[in-house]
């Protein structure tokens, strides 16, 4: 089976990091939410991968992810407008062929990876199949409707959900979906939803299978979903120290990538310091991805993600659930309440 991962989409309520960049190269633990994706396909035995980009952000992407992911071969399509997700499917049907395919959206993150649905799907020869997760609100998502536990439709964003078992943003169909979508109507918000061909899959009698999935899974649609999604990732990492500690105290577990430096500093894990990154005097506590190359004097960060080449010096007070884009400047009197979302190069300084 082929993969379709779709990076395209405005990513409009990741403003303003979203201006300089596509939401699924936004990094989480040190890499583009995108790359983690790529992996969990390559690491399930995927052996090709079409990438659906935009015409804004698509040479970003494939300057991230090359021709080839770790032997898995990627091509790409575009997506002139975002249309919707099943538009999406039809606009990458050339390539896929007349293979079944994993649909993976690009701003999803599920614990463990696919591998195991993959294989259950392949081993079953199924149609079709779904992934569903319990939510606490399903008025956002794709919502599965049951009768005797039989999976018999579906409703995108519903205002009263028939059930709190949300569709995950990874999908398994055969060349079955192509025709459906070729006959499928705008949604009344003028999108051509997967939703609804999924449900058309169902109105012809195709059995659409269903699995639940066990561990976490995030749909990084805001700010706090992708603070969230790097919190939980964080929670599986395992202590590899190929850079340079001197004074100060690790405890828990914490990853520090080669050619980073951590001077005088406490660092409480999980937590993810990147490259060639130089951390001094600080405390650095749980929940913190720290990108490639930043430096951190004297301040006190947790649950939040740092993104390349940031400085970050003398902020009198401790910062939390912060995303801060590429190459910012934080210093001063910076108050933690703001729950800061920075756009890349930004600076933010308040003299005493
Ligand atoms: O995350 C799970 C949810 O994803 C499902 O529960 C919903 O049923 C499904 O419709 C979808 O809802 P979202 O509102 O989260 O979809 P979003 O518009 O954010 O798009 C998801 C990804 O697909 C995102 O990475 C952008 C990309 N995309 C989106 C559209 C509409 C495209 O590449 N092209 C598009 O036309």
């Amino acid at each position: 089976m082929k993969g379709l991962v779709l990076s395209g989409g405005s990513g409009t309520r990741l403003r303003p990091l979203t201006h300089t960049r596509a939401k699924q190269l936004l990094p989480i633990v040190g890499a583009p939410i995108l790359h983690h994706i790529l992996d969990s396909l390559q690491d399930a035995g995927i052996k090709e991968t079409v990438i659906l980009i935009s015409p804004e952000t698509g040479n970003l992407v494939k300057s991230s992810c090359g021709d080839v992911w770790k032997g898995m071969s990627l091509e790409y399509v575009v997506q002139d407008k975002p249309l919707g997700l099943a538009h999406a499917v039809s606009t990458a049907k050339d390539l896929i062929g007349e293979e079944p395919f994993l649909l993976f959206l690009g701003d999803n993150v599920l614990k463990g990876g696919v591998k195991k649905y993959v294989n259950e799907f392949e081993s079953k020869k199924m149609d079709s199949m779904v992934l569903l997760s319990k939510v606490d609100r399903p008025q956002q998502f794709g919502v599965a409707i049951f009768e005797n536990d039989e999976l018999v439709g579906m409703v995108e964003k519903p205002e009263i959900p028939p059930s709190d078992l949300a569709l995950v943003g990874i999908y398994f169909f055969d060349k079955k979906i192509h025709k459906i979508i070729e006959n499928l109507k705008p949604s009344k918000r003028g999108e051509y939803e997967i939703t609804d061909a999924i449900q058309g899959l169902i109105n012809d009698s195709v059995k659409v299978h269903h699995m639940r999935v066990d561990g976490w899974w995030k749909d990084t649609g805001l700010p706090k979903d992708l603070i969230e999604a790097n919190t939980l990732l964080l929670q599986d990492i395992e202590t590899r120290i190929d850079g340079q500690m001197s004074g100060g105290r690790l405890n828990g577990e914490v990853i520090i990538e080669k050619g980073a430096v951590v001077e005088n500093s406490y660092i409480e894990g999980p937590v993810y310091i990147g490259e060639g990154s130089v951390i001094r005097n600080s405390n650095i506590s749980a929940g913190t991805s720290i990108g490639k190359n930043c430096r951190l004097n004297t301040v006190d960060v947790g649950n939040s993600i740092i993104m390349d080449k940031c400085t970050l010096s003398a902020v009198s007070y401790p910062m939390s659930d912060c995303l801060i884009g590429e190459e910012c400047v934080v210093k001063g009197n910076v108050d933690p309440r703001l729950n800061v979302v920075l756009g890349d190069r930004s600076v933010l300084e308040v003299p005493d």
